[in-house]
Order: structure tokens, then C-alpha cells, then sequence
């Protein structure tokens, strides 16, 4: 494991903290805007996309962080939901989230994104929130993504893009310093991230420096 990933894997304070707030949206919607320039009701309603997914499907979000997706789901929803990220400490997050929301469904798992140990088509749906600008290879993240996910499942998320102006600058710059912001990309770099993994019907938001983005394997 490389650079950035191996810094979250060890467990940076960053994490609790960037965890913390993005639980608060009393807190993440001021600082979202302040920070980058963004909307963060666009991030909490695209965790709705579990919504679709029938009884019996299967769900992955990774990075699942401190599990802040786990909003979206009840305990009435039978499906199986794969909480995976890179970091211990996150999946113990994760797990202290699920036992208080009574969510039994939810299991978590240590995976590398970028190689990943589930089956070709194992997920009818991939979450993805503010990931793909902290992994090495974004480009080889979404290929895995793509893999894991049956022929019409759909790959939900957001990125911190760099293409975002010089407002933004301080936070790639803080990002890269405290080593938790991989290489990112700009929109076109994400679209093209999409397209090489197979991925179609591509629907990308932006707002502020934040993409976020919805595609169909
Ligand atoms: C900014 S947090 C976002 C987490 C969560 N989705 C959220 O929105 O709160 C980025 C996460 O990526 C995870 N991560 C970094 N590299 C990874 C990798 N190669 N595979 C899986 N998770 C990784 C980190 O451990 C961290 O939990």
C-alpha cells in the first residue's frame, strides 16, 4: 500500500476530525461552503441512492469512513450493505454507528479500493463519498468499482476536484502537507475516470470544488 492510503490506514487525527464534521450538517454546511465553496445537501441526498436498491441487493460504500452514509439506511431495509474502508479506527466508526442505529445488515470490511476482494458483479450499488481524491490512483479505483458492480448498477459519490480555481489552493495544499489528498483530478479527469472503467450515463454535479457524480456500469 502507497502513500496517502497507508497514511489513513495508520489512523491520521484527520480523520476524526473531518469525521466529526461531516456527521453535523449544522456544521458541514457552513464549512463546506467556507472551505469549498459547496453545498453539502447535494452529498447528504445523493446517500438516498440506497433508497433504490431492492430487498436482497447489495450495497458497497467505500471509503465508508465513520459511516456517515448509514443515515440513509433502516433496519426494515434487508439488503446487504458492505462498509469498507482502509482504516481500522473509520471502521470502528462505522461499526459504533451501526450498533446504535440498530442496523444488523451492516457489515464492515478492510479493503484497498484499488484491489478489492469481491467477486466481478457482486454489487448492485457503490457509494463512494469523498473518496476518490484521498486514493493513489483514482483512475484504478474506479476500475475496480466498476468491476464489483452487476451491468446496471450504479456508482454514486463526490470528489474534491482540483480544477476548482486558486480559492481552493489552500486546501489542496493542506491536503497534500498533511498527506491525505492523493493526485485528484479536474472534471475532465473524472469524466474520464468514469469512461475508461465502462461506466455510462454519467451525471456530474459540480458545486464549489466538489463534484458530485452518479454513473451506470
Ligand atoms: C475523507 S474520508 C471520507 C469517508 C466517508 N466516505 C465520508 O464521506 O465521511 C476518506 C476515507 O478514505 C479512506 N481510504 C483512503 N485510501 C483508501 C483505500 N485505498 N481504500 C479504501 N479506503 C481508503 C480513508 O481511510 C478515509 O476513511
Amino acid at each position: 500500500m502507497s502513500g496517502v492510503s497507508a497514511n489513513w490506514a495508520r489512523g491520521h487525527p484527520w480523520a476524526a476530525v473531518y469525521d466529526f464534521v461531516v456527521e453535523r450538517e449544522s456544521l458541514s454546511r457552513p464549512l463546506g461552503q467556507l472551505l469549498f465553496g459547496t453545498d453539502t445537501r447535494l452529498l447528504y441526498d445523493r446517500m438516498r441512492a440506497v433508497d433504490e436498491v431492492p430487498e436482497g441487493g447489495a450495497v458497497l460504500d467505500i471509503p465508508c469512513g465513520g459511516g456517515v452514509a448509514l443515515r440513509a439506511l433502516t433496519p426494515e431495509h434487508r439488503i446487504r450493505y458492505v462498509a469498507a474502508d482502509i482504516s481500522s479506527a473509520m471502521l470502528e466508526r462505522t461499526g459504533h454507528v451501526a450498533r446504535e442505529l440498530d442496523l444488523d445488515q451492516v457489515e464492515t470490511e478492510t479493503a484497498d479500493v484499488e484491489n478489492l476482494q469481491y467477486a466481478d458483479g457482486e454489487f448492485d450499488l457503490c457509494l463512494s463519498f469523498a473518496g476518490l481524491h484521498c486514493f493513489p490512483n483514482p483512475d484504478e479505483a474506479t476500475s475496480e468499482i466498476a468491476r464489483v458492480l452487476k451491468p446496471g448498477g450504479r456508482f454514486v459519490g463526490s470528489v474534491f476536484l482540483r480544477d476548482g480555481g486558486i480559492r481552493y489552493e489552500p486546501m489542496v495544499l493542506f491536503g497534500r502537507l498533511a498527506g491525505v489528498m492523493g493526485p485528484s483530478g479536474g472534471m475532465r479527469d473524472l469524466e474520464r475516470w468514469l469512461d475508461d472503467a465502462g461506466f455510462a450515463e454519467s451525471r456530474v454535479e459540480r458545486s464549489g470544488a466538489v463534484a458530485y457524480f452518479e454513473a451506470v456500469r
